[in-house]
């Protein structure tokens, strides 16, 4: 089973076999580009730039698919989670034209690469559904029609959708897809290292100075590179682009069904936050995944109640639910004005890239953000590059606000270490919880393992100090400010963290 960061395994994790890397650092340790990150983004990239005939190495602090990608829900789409009604005013209509392109593109990209590399990730194509259930999402659902087709994506209404769930209207939209993620990015990394490239895992990009070629501090030495590029879902440091993206985490849930009603199509309804329903099959078994109750990062108070509720949801809607397989929950990063950020690094201008702030569409915007950030290095043109720029200033409406929200960063660091949980005895802790108490005028994270043996870490976030908090869901310290993530010993699962949490001896 491949690792991930979190308790819970998902659908994907179970069902892959891991790639196993068979080539070293070189001896002289110079290469064309660095990529830190394994995950799709990751692995598509340093394939493209491998085949334009760069030497590339690619370093996973864990191992491959280790982050998100292994946390998905796949979801090949151009009906974004961003409407195109929201990109258009944020931008303009010729804009949410290229997006819907770059979408498409993605699509036939991956479908190519699954052809091209005979990747058996069960790859089908599939209808997409967006239903709404009262009067204020079918006029929202109307203007999403009108904006879509605008944008060049063709969309219509349709009589029925593939759910047992009552709906006013829906739009239908052909040609989206969806594959088993995990397999693919190992079958592509496969196919970077026989095109010659290198990937080194379970070592972590440390810094870099902005010299050229720039020299990459790793934890496996110093390794010097004409280009860096973060692919880590949220790049290390600290950037601009930490009040530009906030950190959420879905829900989802892996469903057997006692007969054979498995619902064809990607299907979304319309709330804050929508629900999302699909069917895998995987080697002849087949799974209806359906996910949603997303929060904000360490913003709730209690991580198994958005399972709850998504299994009561299931439960109310399905009365063909055989068992509940899997369940887990993943982080995305939701971008400030609905588009991701794909370019130069801001602040260090010079050769060091990111591609962050996917939403709920990382799958989809993961090739994009390949195909744009090697035209970037290949020195290609490429529209992309000017659509997704991190530098881009475009205030927006309700960007005060989302940074605002975002900002429980400052309040975080002036307030949040003292003002905390007021947990008096350590007794309060079950085995398998964690949690920020208070012991003899000390504020400290504790975490009570299975067997009772305490583990007990400071709990300021080693980014930039907030205080993190307990998981119960994912068993892991998460950092409300920018999404850091770290596991029960301290140990970081998800950046822009890059030092572990320091452990406190009781
Ligand atoms: Fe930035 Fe924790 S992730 S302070």
């Amino acid at each position: 089973m491949i690792a991930r960061d979190g308790a819970n395994i998902s659908l994907w994790q179970n069902t892959a076999e891991p790639f196993i890397p068979t080539r070293n650092l070189s001896a002289d340790q110079t290469y064309d580009v660095v990529i830190a990150g394994g995950g799709i983004t990751g692995v598509s990239t340093a394939l493209l730039l491998q085949q334009a005939g760069l030497r590339c190495v690619l370093i996973e602090a864990h191992t491959l698919c280790f982050g998100t990608t292994g946390g998905t829900t796949a979801h090949l789409n151009t009906l974004l989670d961003t409407p195109y009604t929201t990109i258009a005013k944020n931008f303009d209509e010729e804009k949410a034209a290229l997006v819907a392109r770059a979408a498409r593109e993605s699509i036939n990209t991956v479908q190519a690469n699954i052809a091209r590399y005979q990747i058996d990730c069960n790859f089908e194509e599939a209808t997409g559904f967006l239903f709404s259930q009262n009067e204020k999402q079918t006029q929202e659902l109307e203007e999403i029609r009108k904006a879509t087709m605008e944008a060049g994506v063709f969309v219509s209404y349709t009589d029925g959708i593939p759910l047992p769930i009552q709906f006013e209207k829906a739009l239908e939209i052909k040609n989206q897809a969806k594959f088993h993620p995990v397999r693919y990015v190992m079958a592509l990394a496969k196919a970077y290292e026989e095109a010659g490239g290198t990937i080194v895992q379970n070592c972590r990009v440390m810094d870099t100075d902005n010299t050229d070629p720039l020299v990459v501090k790793t934890e496996a030495g110093d390794v010097r590179a004409s280009w860096l590029i973060y692919t880590t879902h949220i790049p290390p440091g600290v950037n601009l682009l930490h009040l530009r993206c906030a950190p959420y985490r879905s829900y989802a849930m892996a469903v057997r069904l006692t007969d054979d009603k498995y619902p064809a199509g990607l299907t979304y309804d319309m709330y804050d936050p929508y629900h999302y329903y699909r069917t895998q099959v995987i080697d002849g078994e087949q799974y209806l995944i359906i996910g949603g109750e997303d929060h904000k990062t360490a913003h709730a108070d209690n991580t198994m109640m958005p399972f709850t509720k998504l299994e009561s949801h299931i439960r109310s809607n399905f009365n063909n639910v055989k068992e509940i397989a899997y369940r887990w929950s993943s982080q995305y990063f939701e971008p400030a004005d609905g588009l991701p950020y794909i370019g130069h690094l801001p602040g260090q201008p010079g050769k060091i890239l990111v591609a962050t702030g996917f939403g709920g569409n990382g799958i989809t915007y993961s090739t994009v953000a390949a195909r744009t950030l090697t035209d970037i290095v290949l020195n290609k043109e490429n529209p992309n590059i000017q659509l997704f720029n991190p530098n881009r200033l475009k205030p927006i409406a309700g960007f005060t606000n989302f940074v605002k929200e975002n900002v429980d960063v400052a309040k975080q660091l002036i307030t949040g270490f003292f003002t905390k949980e007021k947990i008096h005895a350590l007794a309060d802790i079950a085995p398998g919880e964690g949690k920020v108490v208070h012991v003899e005028g000390h504020i400290i994270a504790l975490y009570k393992d299975e067997a009772g043996e305490l583990h007990s870490l400071n709990p300021r976030c080693t980014h930039l100090k907030c205080t993190v908090s307990w998981s119960l869901a994912e068993k892991c310290w998460e950092c409300p400010c920018h999404g850091a993530r770290y596991d029960f010993n301290g140990k970081v699962l998800t950046g822009p963290a890059d030092m572990d949490l320091q452990k406190i001896k009781l």
